[in-house]
């Protein structure tokens, strides 16, 4: 019998996408089959998230089901295709981005900006759109960061909306780019309603697949209008691991909660240290911290972050270690953290409830 695109398709479909349930063929994510003379299959799969944590389950149900045809080759080609769930009408402000993932903390200090940066540039590595928004009001950071402090050049306020900066191939925007270099800013609700509100509809943030959004740190007044303001898809709750506040952390999840945000996960930062020399492997602030917080919200510990000096030159020097160093192993921490908040977001839009039933009450 020869194979056929018919009968390739035939075959997968009972093959289901592990993170979703739902068949490859019928939700569409089997995006081409060529078959070539001699019966070499060659398929593409658009896969739901970047750096799809399970690619290998995937790939192997493929191959399995396409066993009884025997083609004397099968090439799998990856592509990436996220999607997307329309925000709420309200909150229809970003119509040409798909995801909103807000980076936010109990407490300052933490590693918020630090972890907003490296999972942008670690999601805009493994193939997806991405721009960052710095709402942080007290103290925005991004634009160091990333070693991009000028206001973009060319900016256009009024008819051709506002250009964002761009850090190879991100959209930037941040508070900072309209704030006089050491200005004193007390920041009012209204001024900060109108800032926001401009970055979201005059902003040409363009087609993105995420746009992660360092919040303030902080559950008061500003960062509840703030979030309002924003159609947040899902939060990413950083702490460190000897974050005994819980209460902090309990005040932004039901935060998170009121606006009927889904908590993706939780990211322990400065998490351990590992010796460069020996390897060793040494909690400095005390262990377990993350994955309690993580159990006490309901969530799952999405990654744990190494207390690394390279971690913090390089959001001094402009360049974060996932683009300076992505190989490394607290690169590769960034890279897990924001494989798996991908992940959850889009498990959540291709086959998640309603966004209100999604409301979670923590006392
Ligand atoms: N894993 C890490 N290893 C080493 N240094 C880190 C790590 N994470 C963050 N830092 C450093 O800790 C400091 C605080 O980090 P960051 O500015 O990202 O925190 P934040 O939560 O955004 O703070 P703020 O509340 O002030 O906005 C920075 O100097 C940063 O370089
Ligand atoms: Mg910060």
């Amino acid at each position: 019998m020869s194979i056929t695109a018919d009968s390739i398709r035939s075959a997968l479909r009972s093959v289901l996408d592990p993170a979703t349930g739902q068949g490859i063929v019928a939700s569409g994510q089997l995006a081409d089959i060529s078959v070539g003379t001699d019966g070499a299959v060659t398929l593409r799969i658009d896969l739901i998230s970047p750096g799809f944590p399970r690619r290998d389950e995937l790939e192997q149900s493929v191959r399995d089901a396409l066993a009884a045809l025997a083609p004397p080759s099968l090439e799998l080609q990856w592509g990436l295709r996220v999607p997307h769930k329309p925000a709420r009408q309200d909150l229809n402000r970003l119509p040409t981005v798909k995801n909103v993932i807000a980076v936010a903390a109990g407490k300052g200090g933490v590693g918020k900006s630090t972890v907003s940066v490296n999972v942008a540039l670690a999601l805009h590595q493994l193939g997806a759109r991405v721009g960052i928004l710095d709402a942080d009001i007290y103290g925005p950071s991004v634009p160091k960061m990333l070693g991009t402090p000028e206001r973009p050049a060319g900016t256009a306020e009024g008819g051709g909306g506002i250009a964002p900066a761009l850090y190879r191939g991100i959209a930037v925007m941040s508070v900072d780019y309209f704030v006089e270099p050491g200005a004193a800013v007390i920041w009012r609700g209204p001024m900060i309603h109108k800032l926001l509100t401009q970055f979201l509809e005059a902003v040409r943030w363009g087609e993105l697949d995420y746009l992660i959004v360092d919040l303030p740190p902080g559950t008061g007044d500003a960062q509840l209008s703030l979030a309002q303001l924003i159609p947040l898809t899902g939060s990413i709750i950083v702490t460190t691991p000897q974050e005994v506040a819980l209460i902090d952390v309990r005040k932004a999840v039901n935060m998170f909660g009121k606006l009927e945000v889904p908590v993706l996960g939780v990211a322990e930062n400065m998490s351990h240290y590992r010796c460069p020399a020996c390897g060793h492997r040494d909690e400095i602030f005390g262990a377990g911290g993350g994955k309690r917080l993580a159990e006490e919200i309901g969530v799952e510990l999405l990654a744990q972050i190494p207390i690394e000096p390279a971690i913090a030159f390089g959001g001094e020097a402009g360049v974060p270690v996932v683009e300076s160093n992505p190989q490394s192993p607290h690169a590769q921490a960034f890279f897990t953290l924001a494989a798996e908040a991908a992940l959850r977001t889009s498990q959540r839009s291709a086959t998640g409830p309603k966004r209100s039933s999604l409301l979670r009450t923590v006392d």
